[in-house]
């Protein structure tokens, strides 16, 4: 690719008229497809639809976040033109603890897409990091609502690097972070990566809703990095130090403590012992 096509690869922005064409699956329809050049939060703004009624298959997508949500309250950095926020609306049948486990399978969906542009190594650190090279590539919000009568909605958040540099994250992120052109020869099409991104999206969820996790976790466990492994387990009530032993078929994770123990993580931060 040359400099100019990657200058317009880079600019080229994933609009409802030029994903529209992409949208080829039955579930992401361009009718459900809508792209904000500045949004505060993608999925701020997929539960706000979700709650109004959105169907299952509505994507909201921004250039730019100016308070992109990450997991336990973090900022999730969304520089514009150059990276992909984008946010899924579901409407599974699943119980509300079976909710945990879309975000091992849009890991799963990531890690496939990534795999398949050719860049090798490619990890999933659970629950919901991607990671090249030991720095982050992407991350995965899932919020849903629950109530009485069940799971109303979830929406699943997704923030991958692409085409953004060192430079333009908080100093903090500053080489903890990856971007996928730092891999590739040239800029990530984003609009063609988004659309892969939805039909890998497409496949692997109708495979789940179907068959549930269980015959998506081999291949889970092979993108992971994770068993067998000294872990620090942080979790809402507690932190303590083990071995990562199994994921279980619902996609929890099965922690021998040091103390001797077995604990079944279902919500939870790992920190591997050797990376700190
Ligand atoms: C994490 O690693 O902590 C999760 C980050 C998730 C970020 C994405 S960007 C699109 C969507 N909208 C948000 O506000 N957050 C998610």
């Amino acid at each position: 690719m040359t400099a100019a096509e990657s200058t317009a690869a880079e600019r080229q922005q994933p609009t409802a008229a030029v994903m529209a064409p992409l949208l080829t699956g039955d579930r992401f329809r361009p009718e459900r497809y809508h792209f904000f050049s500045v949004l505060d939060s993608t999925n701020r703004q997929a539960a706000q639809w979700a709650r109004a009624g959105a169907p299952e298959g509505t994507v909201v997508v921004a250039d730019q976040q100016t308070a992109g949500r990450g997991r336990l309250g973090r900022h999730w950095s969304s520089p514009a033109g150059v990276n992909l926020y984008c946010s899924i609306v579901l409407r599974p049948a699943l119980s509300p603890r079976e909710v945990a486990q879309l975000t091992l399978l849009t890991g799963l969906v990531l890690a496939r897409t990534v795999t398949g542009m050719g860049v090798a190594g490619v990890e999933i650190k659970w629950p919901n990091d991607l990671l090249l090279n030991g720095r982050k590539l992407a991350g995965i919000l899932t919020e849903a609502r629950v109530d009485s009568s069940g799971v109303q909605y979830v929406v699943v958040g997704i923030g991958i690097n692409l085409n953004g540099t060192d430079a333009l994250l908080p100093p903090e992120l500053r080489g903890k972070a990856i971007h996928l052109a730092e891999l590739l020869r040239g800029m990530v099409d984003r609009p063609r990566f988004l659309a892969d991104l939805l039909a890998q999206f497409d496949r692997g969820y109708g495979c789940f809703c179907q068959q549930g996790f269980g015959p998506l976790r081999e291949e889970w466990l092979a993108f992971s990095r994770l068993l067998g492994r000294p872990v620090q387990v942080r979790m809402a009530a507690e932190s303590f130090a083990g071995q990562a032993l199994a994921l279980d078929n619902e996609g929890c994770l099965l922690v021998q403590r040091a103390d001797g123990g077995l604990t079944r993580v279902v919500a939870g931060d790992i920190l591997f012992a050797e990376d700190e």
